[in-house]
């Protein structure tokens, strides 16, 4: 058993702990790790160690109490393990030999009312906790992640050197990535995409949300991808190559570059590309369908955050399509001849329904802050997304440009730089839908993005006839457009016809 003294504790090799634990041991801190199954902890270790001496850094435990006490204090320990219980049992197998300042950090995907729980429950023990979101996936978390922390300020205060340091960096002025560091020679200087996101839940609310406009950014993505391949009969690395021009384009992104890859990719195991042979059927393990979930909740009209989560669960039902194509009838695909125009009215339908995404997660947090009570920066969420995460774009430095020129802006839509992109973009958006619709490809997420769009900018809605009918079957009063808002009224609509209803 080591006696060195340790920085930092880490808890859960799994990929993410190790890649963790690793990145933090490229920055000069002696780091302690811990793993449940000692065998996995064994294994890792003498990889390591074996591959690159400087891991000398990474020192392993096979219990809890002799880890706890070599972590110079306030003791800092990370946890990657599963969402869920498996944090509750993790917890309560350290708090016997953690003292007083003592720190958790949760880097897992939790739910943030667990973290706000946890938080409370700890503290009450005089034990400090982080909830804080980690994204990027393995090579985020081994050569930069973005990292979405919230707590008390005295916590964050004594992990932000690390944290800053282990984080994705991007250029503090244009938002451009910097170079990630080979193993042991990490980047320095630049904007640390990290920083404080406020009290309690924050940082796990803020990572759920980002995870939601993932899954929406994805769907948009399969949806330009599918219209290609079905209104233009285009052959995957051909839809590939359109993927990688628009990476040099305002679309540029980590999802855009990697389906570039990805559509490209031979079938190692056959003929053909290798996306023509995966099961279209979508996994999930539950952030988006939270995101929409706390949409709903909260009254926030975050519908292409949803669609995308639909789309998945309809994308589930494999057995049951197959079964309805035979049955349930659309019309036969008509092929688009004028395959640049086409194509650009794709991207359009792209990035506009992405600028929609965007509004809706930050209206979500927005809704979220004054639900929640946080006073959160979104120029800065933007900005901590810029790097390492896996919605890193190069637009979000137009929304860190957006909320730096108007910090109270009500919805993205209203920048003058999303104005006119939307401006710019519709034509082509609504063609694709027209051409989707009237072909029976389903499209769910530009759809919904477009009912969005068309329903903000709409001053007059017919929810005046909604507010009628609440009013006739359950008399839940209206307002109306002649008198000041907040005055409710009632009229005596003709009988119900209750005799019709007994037949
Ligand atoms: C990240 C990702 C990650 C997420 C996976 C899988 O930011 O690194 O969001 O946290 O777990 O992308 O998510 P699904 O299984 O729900 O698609």
């Amino acid at each position: 058993m080591s006696t060195k003294t340790t920085d930092i504790g880490l808890v859960g090799l799994a990929v993410m702990g190790q890649n963790l634990a690793l990145n933090i041991a490229d920055h000069g801190y002696n780091i302690a790790v811990y793993n449940r199954n000692p065998e996995k902890m064994r294994d890792f270790i003498a990889q390591n160690l074996a591959n690159e001496p400087s891991h000398e850094r990474v020192i392993g435990f096979e219990d809890l109490a002799s880890f706890v006490l070599s972590i110079k204090r306030p003791r800092k320990i990370v946890l990657l393990v599963k969402a869920g219980s498996a944090t509750d049992v993790t917890i309560n197998a350290l708090l016997p030999f953690l003292e007083q300042g003592d720190i958790i950090i949760d880097g897992g995907n939790a739910l943030w009312t667990d973290t706000i729980r946890r938080e409370k429950e700890l503290s009450a023990k005089g034990i400090d906790f982080i909830g804080s979101g980690v994204s990027g996936g393995e090579t985020g978390a081994r050569f930069g992640p973005s990292l979405m922390p919230s707590g008390t300020r005295k916590a964050w205060a004594s992990l932000e050197p690390i944290w800053r340091d282990i984080a994705a960096k991007v250029d503090a002025k244009t938002g451009e990535p910097l170079e990630g560091a080979a193993p042991g020679k990490p980047v320095v200087g630049g904007f640390s995409c990290t920083e404080y996101i406020g009290p309690d839940g924050a940082g796990h609310y803020v990572k759920m949300v980002h995870n939601g406009i993932e899954y929406i950014d994805m769907q948009l993505i399969c949806e330009a991808y599918w219209l290609m391949k079905n209104l233009l009969g285009m052959p995957a690395d051909e839809i590939g190559a359109v993927f990688k021009e628009w990476n040099k384009t305002e679309l540029s992104s980590f999802l855009i570059e990697i389906t570039g890859d990805i559509l490209q990719q031979k079938d190692p195991a056959g003929d053909g590309f290798l996306v023509d042979k995966i099961l279209d059927t979508a996994g999930q393990k539950g952030t988006g369908q939270w995101t929409a979930a706390n949409a709903l909740e909260l009254g926030a009209p975050a519908n292409a955050i949803a669609a995308a989560v639909y789309a998945r669960a309809l994308s589930s039902l494999k057995e049951e399509r197959v079964d309805a194509s035979k049955i349930l009838q659309g019309p036969v695909i008509k092929h688009e001849t004028d395959k640049k125009a086409i194509i650009e009215a794709i991207k359009n339908a792209l990035y506009c329904s992405k600028i929609c995404a965007y509004a809706q997660g930050f209206q979500l947090i927005d809704k979220a802050q004054v639900a929640y009570n946080w006073k959160l920066n979104f120029g800065e969420l933007a900005q901590i997304w810029r790097g390492g995460c896996i919605i890193r774009a190069r637009f979000l430095q137009k929304i860190t440009d957006a909320y730096a020129l108007n910090s109270r802006l009500k919805n993205l839509m209203l920048d003058p730089y999303f104005t006119n992109a939307m401006n710019e973009g519709q034509a082509g958006w609504r063609k694709v839908i027209a051409l989707a619709v009237t072909n029976g490809i389903p499209a769910q997420g530009f759809s919904a993005a477009l009912a969005y769009y068309d329903g903000y900018r709409s001053a007059s809605l017919p929810a005046n006839l909604l507010q009628g009918q609440r009013d006739y079957f359950g008399a839940h009063t209206y307002e109306r457009t002649d008198k000041p808002r907040g005055e409710f009224f009632h009229v005596d609509w003709p009988e119900f016809p209750r005799k019709q209803l007994e037949i």
